[in-house]
């Protein structure tokens, strides 16, 4: 039985939508409360039992290297003014036990082409990659969930959401059939189809673990959608010769790659933040009074 230890973290994209707050800094360090949304996607990893996580950076990522390293000067000061519970949350940002391993994508082909990068580092193991703009707040977190999915399937698993009919334009989208409780099996994908010509609602949110049969695929597909070479578009080949799951798992997804569904993340997570929810909650109500 073959057990998931690997991550890819897809993190070249240009983040176009948050402008001009991404032209130097990388959309995944934007922070919702006090944490980048890269660290969410990192703890996500590490509490499913991953240990190697292979980062797919490009240019002005470089902050999310930084991010991950050891902090010696800050560490130096912290302990200099005895601020321990800092130092704590310093060097909690990643464990001894995990290692980050860093891919530069020379060119934004696309997803698929990110994914294909990871290749050399991955070999020949199934493997889990998560978008780090979709954050998803679950008990166990959701990779989790898939990893035990994965572990009794021992195959491709996709973390599936429903989305309203008029975004199926936003996602990939499957043509699946129920097989068990929240697990389907996926007949055929889709990326990004027009609302009429979608198969289902069931879209695909930013979490897989796929076998490393995909890396067959990932070489031979064409630019799909958007003109970008596409994850999607590889496992509907890889559909062709393999079981490929969807799992609609439990917890709830922000979209943090649009304006709105960051303010929705930040605005809730602020409400669970042990040091803010109380007097956040009181300042919302009285400002929902004003609205
Ligand atoms: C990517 C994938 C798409 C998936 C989506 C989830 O699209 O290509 O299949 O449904 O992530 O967020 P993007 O949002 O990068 O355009």
């Amino acid at each position: 039985m073959q057990k998931i230890t690997k991550a890819v973290f897809p993190v070249a994209g240009m983040g176009t939508r948050f402008l001009p707050a991404t032209k130097a800094n990388p959309k995944e360090m934007l922070p919702v409360v006090d944490k980048p949304l890269i660290q969410y996607a990192v703890e996500e990893a590490i509490a499913a039992g991953i240990t190697d996580l292979v980062f797919i950076t490009g240019r002005t990522k470089r902050s999310i290297e930084d991010h991950f390293d050891k902090a010696y000067e800050m560490e130096a000061e912290l302990q200099a003014r005895g601020k321990e519970k800092l130092l704590k949350v310093l060097r909690n940002v990643i464990p001894d036990h995990v290692n980050c391993i860093y891919i530069r994508q020379v060119e934004a082909l696309g997803l698929g082409h990110a994914v294909l990068c990871a290749k050399p580092v991955i070999g020949d193991e199934p493997f889990a990659i998560i978008l780090a703009d979709d954050l998803i707040d679950g008990e166990p977190p959701v990779m989790k969930q898939m990893v035990e999915k994965f572990a009794y399937y021992q195959c491709s698993v996709l973390g599936v959401q429903n989305v309203a009919r008029e975004e199926t334009s936003q996602y990939g989208i499957v043509d699946a059939a129920p097989l068990s409780d929240n697990m389907f099996k996926v007949n055929n994908i889709v990326e990004k189809p027009a609302p009429e010509l979608a198969p289902s609602t069931l879209g695909v949110v930013g979490r897989y673990i796929l076998t490393p049969r995909i890396f067959h695929h990932l070489p031979r597909v064409q630019a799909g959608a958007g003109g970008e070479i596409q994850l999607t578009d590889a496992i509907a080949a890889l559909l062709t010769e393999q079981q490929v799951l969807a799992y609609q798992f439990d917890g709830v997804r922000y979209d943090c790659g649009s304006k709105l569904g960051y303010l929705k993340a930040t605005v809730e997570h602020a409400l669970k933040h042990p040091e803010l929810s109380k007097e956040f909650s009181q300042y919302l109500s009285e400002l929902s009074k004003k609205l």
